[in-house]
């Protein structure tokens, strides 16, 4: 059987499509391009060939471990500056060191050293609500921002048990700050020809300071082990003394380094985009807050919510699961053909190796899964086995296979306590009540400029 032209928008000599990507936000573009060319679409990005999936059925159909493998898209070529052959942007197969290092640190993040890492979580968590009580009900809050200082200290104390105190600062932490324009820069190197980030010279000198930034934080937490050495089985030690059992390797030094960027990255920016969010989805939908609400007070009260009870509220956990299909703050992953291949039963075909861009934004919208109200945040369509009935691979906002997230038990785990604490101290209110959802992007996606008030509750439960 014939196969069918990957529709393609026109394009311009040298630099193909590159021109139609928006550079702030490049998710815009994807959703705009797929309304004109539908569900599969190919891009010229000034020569390399990108095809961007949209629907559930792609999703689905190269959701395969036998015919597809994590691509490092040009995007994570670029973060590769930083991180090289770390988890996450290493090439697997291909990199020895993604197999070791998968086999060594998936333990750290095992539900039992997750649960053990709860207290630890709840001492930042405190914090922040110390934070907000403290300043008062006229105070502007920037969520994003203090949810930076929550992930960014949370990942670093739970898995490396060293304290950046971020709360006590009025600026971000310089490697949060260091980070976000890392990435940012990372994604347009990434759109734009060569010879332009050959001769931007200054945005080189900054990328080159930012990654310092990031890799003089990780020596300094590395140096400080390696003098008060510690006996406990946190990330930072396996990293250090563990060998892989397969193989009888441990990580190299350089390697150690990049993953431990890796995770301060991929440990933090993703929950506080996600934290911000539920926020946001729970302030437009009064009727969602006000059941959650009832849920938190209903089953936990005011005293602090126990490591028992994570996972034990239905409505909390619909919640969170709704915002990830609506706001998937990764919101696209990188996949490509092991072999020649064709999709949709054999209506386009795919060479070996192409580049294929997942939008799991649009995908998690497609209406033959989600229903003709796709677009609205309901999270009634999470709850009572909804959600473990829905159809394989229709709500992936943590990736897939063996490149998922490690990190998942742990997101999960602290957004639960994050938000408990925050609902039972505090009534919620948008500083702005007309502001409407705008994204920031730099790599990752979230609210921009979203601010809020915290009014401690007078009726408590
Ligand atoms: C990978 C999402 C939290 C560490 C991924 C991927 C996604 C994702 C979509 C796959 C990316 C791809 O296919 O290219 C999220 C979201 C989070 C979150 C939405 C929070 C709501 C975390 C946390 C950690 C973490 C807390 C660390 C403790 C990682 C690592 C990888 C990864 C190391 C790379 C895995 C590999 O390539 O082998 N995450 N993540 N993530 N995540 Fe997360």
């Amino acid at each position: 059987r014939m196969t069918t032209p990957i529709p393609s928008p026109p394009s311009i000599p040298f630099l193909g499509n590159a021109t139609s990507i928006d550079k702030e936000v490049p998710v815009r573009s994807y959703i705009l391009l797929a309304r004109q060319y539908g569900e599969i679409y190919q891009l010229n990005l000034a020569g390399y060939t990108q095809i961007v999936v949209s629907s559930y059925e792609l999703l689905n159909e190269v959701s395969n471990q036998e015919r597809f493998y994590k691509k490092i898209t040009p995007a994570l070529m670029e973060v590769r500056n930083a991180t090289g052959d770390a988890l996450f942007t290493a090439h697997a197969p291909g990199e020895e060191n993604w197999y070791i290092a998968h086999r060594i640190l998936m333990p750290a993040f095992s539900a039992t050293n997750v649960r053990n890492m709860f207290d630890d979580m709840y001492d930042i968590t405190s914090q922040l609500v110390l934070k907000w009580e403290r300043f008062g009900p006229g105070h502007v809050i920037d969520p994003a921002a203090d949810f930076t200082r929550l992930t960014l200290d949370a990942i670093t104390f739970c898995s490396m048990s060293y304290r950046l105190n971020s709360f006590y600062s009025d600026e971000p932490h310089p490697f949060a700050t260091a980070m976000t324009d890392f990435l940012a820069e990372s994604g347009r190197r990434s759109n734009q020809p060569g010879f332009l980030t050959a001769i931007k010279r200054s945005a080189l000198n900054k990328y080159e300071q930012d990654q310092k930034v990031m890799l003089d934080l990780v020596d300094e937490i590395l140096n400080d082990r390696r003098e008060h050495p510690i006996e406990k089985n946190d990330l930072l030690n396996i990293m250090l003394f563990g060998k892989d059992k397969e193989t009888g390797k441990g990580l190299p030094d350089d390697n150690i380094k990049r993953n431990l960027v890796v995770f301060l990255i991929a440990g933090h920016e993703t929950t506080s985009g996600t934290l911000t969010f539920i926020i946001y989805y729970l302030l437009k939908n009064p009727d969602a807050m006000r059941k959650l609400r009832e849920e938190i007070d209903e089953k936990i009260g005011d005293r602090p919510m126990t490591v028992n009870e994570v996972n034990k509220l239905p409505y909390l956990l619909a919640v969170i699961r709704e915002t990830m299909r609506l706001a998937p703050t990764v919101t696209a992953r990188g996949t490509s053909p092991i072999n020649d291949t064709t999709v949709l039963n054999g209506k386009y075909a795919i060479p070996k190796d192409t580049s294929i861009l997942i939008s799991i934004a649009m995908a998690q919208r497609d209406p033959k899964v989600w229903g003709e109200d796709a677009g609205e945040f309901r999270p009634e369509r999470m709850l009572d086995g909804k959600f473990e009935a829905l159809p394989p691979n229709a709500w992936q906002p943590f990736g897939f296979g063996m490149r998922a997230c490690i990190g998942r038990a742990f997101a999960w785990q602290e957004m639960q306590l994050v938000l408990v604490a925050i609902l039972q101290r505090f009534d919620l209110v948008m500083h702005d009540p007309s502001y409407s959802l705008e994204l920031k992007s730099s790599l990752t996606v979230k609210p921009k400029d979203f601010k809020i008030h915290a009014i401690a509750r007078t009726g408590k439960p």
